[in-house]
């Protein structure tokens, strides 16, 4: 499906998000894996986390949806029943690389699968962790399928290759299973989630952080309330910066330091956003954006933020390319791992618009000015570079057009409604 932008000229009111896609993915996980009743509030409407509700109905959860609760009955350790079928992971890394730690260490066989781009992304960042802590595991090259068989795990102490919540939450998830103590030494820090929603030990050091994690940290049923997602919160702050004249308040966003990352660099950028009414809610931090138009000018990112702000590349260099100077990104090579490979994704879209791009392993650099009337960008099939280029699209005094559009279900499919709320 093909969808059609025309320019906006600002924005103003108020937004509520859906659930963070991340916070909702373990709220639904970890309350499968509690023993009794849990209850989420907002849970996060895309794809991705239904595919999560899937795999555990699958494996005997007992999952309701209500309006904007889900009631989940979990089942304590060993409460899982094996899956008659494949659990299909769909397109969402998350379900697949998180529950292969936890499957790990059932005594019954498993298989997961994932569509066309789940498929090619990196299974082994898991495999080997988990091998080592005693997990079988026959892969297909180390892409999906992935057949889990039953084994006893141990304890390890395990440190990062690269900085990735899925690696680290995996082995958490593996960890909660075994005799002892599991240690997880991060030298940049990934988001969080894990550890804050299961309430973990982190000591922190000039190295970096050595998570903990045993039996004793296995979840309890509990009440959740997921806040607004911060990277769906993206592509409206960066709509109303840019447009003159623009105020917008979006409530309840995650505000978790490990995710705020592109709100940091939107600010040394020279954005005008205020954060009010902060709050907690299952060790997450949440609260009010205020976000007013502003002018802009491309900074150096730093390096290290680059994990904080992985999901906000595609959005980011949107903001770039109306900010004085050239936007440049290094250091982001994981951005081709993602559901598509992201730098791929932007520079041909950019290209094809007319821009200077210069392309780099590990990120790009993009320059000039958009002459091309009747733009079409593609969105590979990937949800972060539909909503980027839709935002740019709406930007543009001609408007543009992208490409395979639906894919935004896979993390916001309330999307257009919420682009027509606040265009008045
Ligand atoms: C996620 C972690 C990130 C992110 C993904 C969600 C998570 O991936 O890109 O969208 O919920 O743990 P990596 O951990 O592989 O960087």
């Amino acid at each position: 499906m093909q969808q059609t932008f025309n320019n906006i000229e600002k924005v103003k009111g108020e937004l509520t998000l859906p659930g963070d896609k991340s916070i909702s993915h373990r709220a639904v996980i970890f309350s499968s894996m509690a023993d009794g009743k849990s209850l989420i509030k907002n849970l996060s409407k895309g794809e991705d986390v239904n595919t999560t509700i899937r795999c555990f109905r699958q494996l005997g959860i007992e999952i309701q949806k209500e309006k904007n609760e889900t009631i989940i009955f979990g089942r304590g350790v060993k409460g899982l029943n094996k899956s008659v079928s494949s659990l299909d992971c769909g397109n969402s890394g998350t379900t697949a690389r998180l529950i292969a730690g936890l499957l790990s260490a059932q005594d019954f066989e498993s298989t997961l699968t994932g569509d066309e781009s789940l498929s090619k992304r990196p299974m082994h960042r898991v495999i080997v962790p988990l091998k080592q802590m005693g997990a079988k595991i026959e892969s297909n090259n180390n892409y999906l399928p992935l057949k889990i068989f039953p084994s006893v795990l141990n304890q390890i102490n395990y440190e990062l290759p690269i900085p990735s919540a899925q690696i680290k939450s995996s082995v958490i998830l593996a960890g909660l299973h075994c005799d002892g103590t599991t240690s997880i030494v991060e030298k940049v820090p990934s988001r969080n989630h894990t550890e804050n929603m299961l309430g973990l030990d982190i000591k922190k050091s000039a190295t970096g952080n050595t998570i903990l994690v045993s039996g004793k940290n296995y979840p309890v049923p509990a009440e959740y309330f997921i806040p607004s997602d911060v990277s769906s919160a993206a592509f409206f702050v960066v709509l109303a910066l840019l447009t003159k004249g623009s105020s917008l308040i979006i409530k309840n966003v995650s505000l978790n330091e490990t995710r705020k990352g592109y709100l940091k660099i939107l600010e040394a950028m020279g954005a005008k956003m205020n954060y009010e009414k902060i709050k907690v809610s299952s060790g997450e931090v949440y609260g009010d954006i205020i976000v007013q138009s502003s002018s802009l000018k491309n900074i150096e990112i730093p390096e290290e933020i680059i994990p904080n702000i992985i999901d906000e590349i595609p959005i980011l260099s949107v903001a770039g390319l109306f900010a004085e100077g050239n936007f440049s990104i290094r250091g982001a090579g994981e951005l081709r791992k993602k559901e598509s490979d992201r730098i791929n994704s932007i520079c041909t879209n950019y290209k094809m618009s007319g821009l200077n791009v210069e392309e780099f392993e590990d990120g790009f650099n993009v320059s000039g000015k958009i002459k091309l009337k009747e733009i079409v960008f593609e969105s590979f099939n990937d949800h972060r570079i539909a909503m980027a280029f839709s935002i740019l699209s709406l930007l543009l005094k001609e408007g543009g057009k992208v490409d395979n559009f639906s894919c935004v279900n896979i993390s916001n499919p309330d999307f257009l409604n919420q682009v027509k709320q606040i265009a008045g």
